[in-house]
């Protein structure tokens, strides 16, 4: 049925007037720590903030400070990274370990400091050094500031879910014996809802998340997904679902009876809780579309309505296929942004930056004398533009361009890649000239305020695969998406310049490609990369330099005199 166009804008209702002083400074201590935890018949030893799997929720309103002040208990180093915040002229807080900052080495403190504004919705932290996010992650919860509402009928309660990723192994361990064999880590041996897996799992009885409804009323569920290496179809049994944002933008309400969801991503959903007494599950299993093994295993919750009998099983929803990647391409491309509403902004027309972006897997030398676990007894590796990211080892990223100091990274990441092929021919996957690609520190530097368009195309080299991409600093448009080869005169005919979904991380289709822009108005290095972190360690990632603006509040301001040193 077709909505009148008024209804789908945003109906905004300004209580009053918002007084400047709401902004409030709210403070947070992050203990990190190793503990042990008992999970799938088995005590692990995982590393966790102020004890706790997901680690503690942050709230804050629209226009609040943040500080949270970070002590290193752990035998790892560490950095912690507020995935999706601006970080206006505080990108020393943004805190990916050698983008923006040297690690925070055991047993020292960093404290993270940082103006929440123009954005509000679910957005989450995590620790952004090897694998420590699978069990370093929490909610970061922006609500309206003072005397603003939600572009919704405002929900009875709002209940982060966060799905998670389980190893019986030390995930720093996991990741380790991948680098050094050269081959794919170890599949995962579940998935969480809030730290738990369900009781699908063995010895998972009472590791089931359960939320309490009420029959008639609403609830705002903040979704997101903080698995290290899958992509996640969301379901509730009987139960439909309207989404009305993703990563902390709002959108165009949307009903649909499955989410997916890729790491990185977050989506709020309205539930109705209209269906009889009664128990129901909600569930999450893997989207993954590549011939290899993976974690097919299913994770469970459970909605119990105020007066059901407890002891009736709960009703299991029917999850899509693994690979089901026409509904994985429907939920996501549907999706448009809610014009008008606070913080919204229209779609820059005019492009400074055109650049055109493989992503894929690639192979690394294994070097003389030795057999790697990749395919041909090389080292897997993954590439933007076939270039395959290597951080610096002994001053960040950020520490170099502030300071002037050559040596650390080169601004010659390419707007094309070097050779153009049939990208997603798959008779090319093992086409040994093209699976190649050398490790390099490339950066892509952009002036103050240019407007940037990358087309992301996946490549059907090793494998096709969906990528999901996340951009540091920055919301930017997704403008129009698809399968095959993208082509500039057919499908530049089909962008949403008016009202296009806005993310920080899009999940880029399955040997397929997407069309993201962004004006890049916040000076600093700021991390593009795959948000599986199999592909991160991997090298699928670059960085934006963007340079200094014209006026003193638009200048890097100095690093705080804390900043941790290498
Ligand atoms: Cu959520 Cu660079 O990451």
């Amino acid at each position: 049925m077709a909505l009148p166009k008024f209804l789908l804008l945003c109906v905004f209702v300004l209580l009053g007037c918002s007084s400047m002083a709401s902004a409030a400074i709210v403070e947070h201590t992050f203990n990190v720590q190793n503990l042990t935890i008992g999970r799938l018949c088995q005590q692990q030893v995982i590393t966790a903030v102020n004890g706790s799997l997901p680690g503690p929720t942050i709230r804050v309103s629209e226009g609040d400070t943040l500080v949270v002040h970070v002590f290193n208990k752990s035998p790892y180093n560490l950095t912690i990274h507020w995935h999706g915040i601006f970080q206006i002229l505080s990108p020393w807080a943004d805190g990916p370990s050698m983008v923006t900052q040297c690690p925070i080495t055991p047993g020292h403190k960093y404290t993270y400091r940082f103006r929440i504004i123009n954005q509000e919705g679910t957005l989450w932290w995590h620790a952004h050094v090897s694998w420590l996010r699978a069990t370093v992650h929490g909610a970061l919860i922006i609500r309206p500031r003072a005397g603003q509402s939600y572009p919704f009928p405002k929900p009875h309660k709002e209940v982060p879910i966060v799905l998670g990723e389980w190893w019986n192994a030390s995930v720093v361990d996991v990741v380790n014996q991948a680098l050094a064999t050269g081959g794919a880590p170890n599949d995962s041996v579940a998935f969480t809802i809030n730290g738990k897996p369900g009781d699908l799992y063995p010895c998972s009885q009472n590791q089931t998340y359960k939320l309490h409804v009420q029959q008639g009323k609403t609830y705002l569920l903040r979704i997101i997904n903080a698995a290290l290496n899958n992509q996640l179809f969301f379901k509730i049994a009987n139960h439909n679902l309207t989404v009305v944002a993703v990563d902390a933008a709002y959108t165009t309400p949307t009903v649909t009876n499955v989410v997916v969801i890729a790491p990185g991503q977050t989506t709020d959903v309205l539930l109705k809780a209209n269906q009889p007494v009664g128990s129901y599950y909600m569930a999450a299993h893997a989207y993954v579309t590549t011939p290899n093994t993976f974690d097919n295993t299913t994770t469970t919750g459970i909605i119990e309505y105020e007066g059901s009998n407890s002891t009736a099983a709960p009703i299991m929803p029917v999850l899509p296929a693994f690979n089901d990647t026409p509904t994985a391409f429907t939920f996501y491309s549907n999706l448009t942004s809610l014009e008008f509403c606070p913080h919204w902004v229209p779609v820059p027309r005019h492009v400074n930056e055109h650049m055109f972006v493989t992503v894929g897997l690639s192979l690394e030398p294994c070097g003389a004398n030795a057999t790697c676990q990749g395919i041909n007894g090389q080292r897997f590796s993954a590439s933007m533009n076939n270039q395959s990211l290597e951080l610096p080892t002994s001053l960040s990223l950020l520490q170099a361009f502030y300071g002037n100091v050559t040596g650390v990274y080169t601004t010659d990441f390419p707007n094309n890649p070097p050779v153009t092929f049939d990208f997603t021919n798959t008779n090319l996957t093992n086409a040994t000239s093209l699976l190649f690609a050398p490790k390099v520190t490339k950066l892509k530097k952009v002036k103050f305020n240019s407007t940037v368009q990358m087309v992301l195309q996946n490549t059907a080299l090793i494998t096709t695969e969906n990528h999901p991409m996340h951009l540091h600093g920055f919301d930017f448009y997704v403008l129009a998406q698809g399968f095959g080869n993208y082509n500039k005169t057919r499908d530049s005919k089909k962008f949403n310049l008016v009202n296009p979904q806005r993310r920080n991380t899009i999940a880029v289709p399955d040997g397929g490609w997407a069309v993201i822009r962004f004006t890049a108005n916040n000076p600093g290095v700021w991390y593009m990369h795959c948000h599986l972190d199999v592909h991160l360690g991997w090298g699928l990632a670059t960085a934006f330099v963007v340079e200094n603006g014209p006026t003193p509040s638009t200048r890097l301001p100095p690093p705080p005199k804390d900043l941790p040193k290498c």
